[in-house]
């Protein structure tokens, strides 16, 4: 199966300055690590926006730096905390469409990847604009029937959070339009800083948690409630029957163990039972690039683990 990692909402800053509480750039450092350590066999990375938390050049110049270490080829989408002109200015070579958006095409052995602009400058909503909706209906007819995979920032649908489903993609209805009958198997999206899984207008799709800071599932609150949920990315694996997509906990530091050491039948004698209990304790190893990226992430951050 092809497979893709998906990261999404950065929120890079420019040096020596945090954002709500997170380092942006150590914790996608930490990724990388984990990344080119667990996963350096994918064929591509995709970042699906907020790259930069206020779009400043500074934020990008460390971004460039950060994604320079990533041995998987990497494709970037922008969202509402980005800065198109400064973004264009520091990443050089990025591909954009034939009226300057960054939306681009990865052709895969399992199909189209489609990344979308829908970054409104000024505004934290989203909007595909008519020259983009064109672009992508050019795509859409030059592919066929190919499978697609849709990246974008902003949900064009609501989640059930009210501060976030205000400021979602305005015209999601043309992009529906665009999209119905066509061959697109996933939609990957972020903006929400929230797992979210499930089908919009027959479309599946995920949202991720941020690498920074979450918003907190409050479902009826329309203050912009944040909290330190762990961050994670997604490793997607695709074939022409399946999307798989895996929430990988990067920053977990607990124990990874053999599960062959339980017995296969039920123990009677609990002292016994104690016993198989505690030997998958002292079984259980912790690999290096998992520490490492624990400590980028503060320990109030963390799972639980006694
Ligand atoms: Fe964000």
């Amino acid at each position: 199966m092809l497979k893709l990692i998906h990261l999404t909402d950065l929120h890079f800053t420019p040096p020596g300055i945090g954002h709500l509480g997170c380092q942006p750039r150590r914790r996608l450092e930490a990724a990388v690590e984990s990344i080119n350590t667990e996963h350096g066999d994918a064929a591509w990375v995709v970042i699906t926006g907020d790259l930069a938390a206020l779009g400043q050049s500074a934020a990008y110049e460390e971004l460039k730096a950060c994604l320079a270490e990533l041995r998987v080829p990497y494709r970037l989408c922008l969202g509402n905390g980005d800065h198109r002109a400064r973004f264009r200015a520091v990443f050089r070579d990025v591909e954009v469409d034939d009226t300057g958006f960054v939306q681009s095409v990865v052709e895969t052995p399992a199909g189209r990847l489609l990344l979308l602009d829908t970054l409104v400058q000024g505004v934290h909503w989203g909007e595909l604009c008519e020259r983009r909706l064109a672009w992508l209906s050019r795509q859409l007819e030059q592919g066929g029937a190919a499978p697609v995979f849709l990246f974008m920032h902003h949900p064009p649908f609501p989640i059930g959070i009210k501060l976030i489903d205000s400021l979602s993609l305005k015209n999601a209805d043309r992009l529906a339009a665009l999209l119905d009958g066509r061959n697109i198997r996933h939609m990957f999206l972020g903006h929400a800083h929230r797992p979210v899984a499930g089908s919009w207008r027959g479309i599946p799709f995920t949202i991720l948690r941020s690498t920074v800071s979450q918003f907190a599932l409050r479902l009826d609150s329309d203050q912009p409630l944040r909290c330190y949920e762990s961050p994670f990315y997604a490793v997607v694996l695709i074939d022409e029957a399946e999307v798989i997509v895996h929430f990988h906990d990067y920053g977990y530091d607990g124990a990874v163990f053999q599960y062959d050491t339980v017995p296969n039948v039920v123990v009677d004698d609990e002292t016994r039972a104690a016993d198989f209990q505690q030997s998958m304790v002292s079984a259980a190893s912790r690999p290096a690039c998992a520490a490492r990226a624990a400590a980028a992430i503060p320990r109030s951050c963390r799972r639980g683990r006694r």
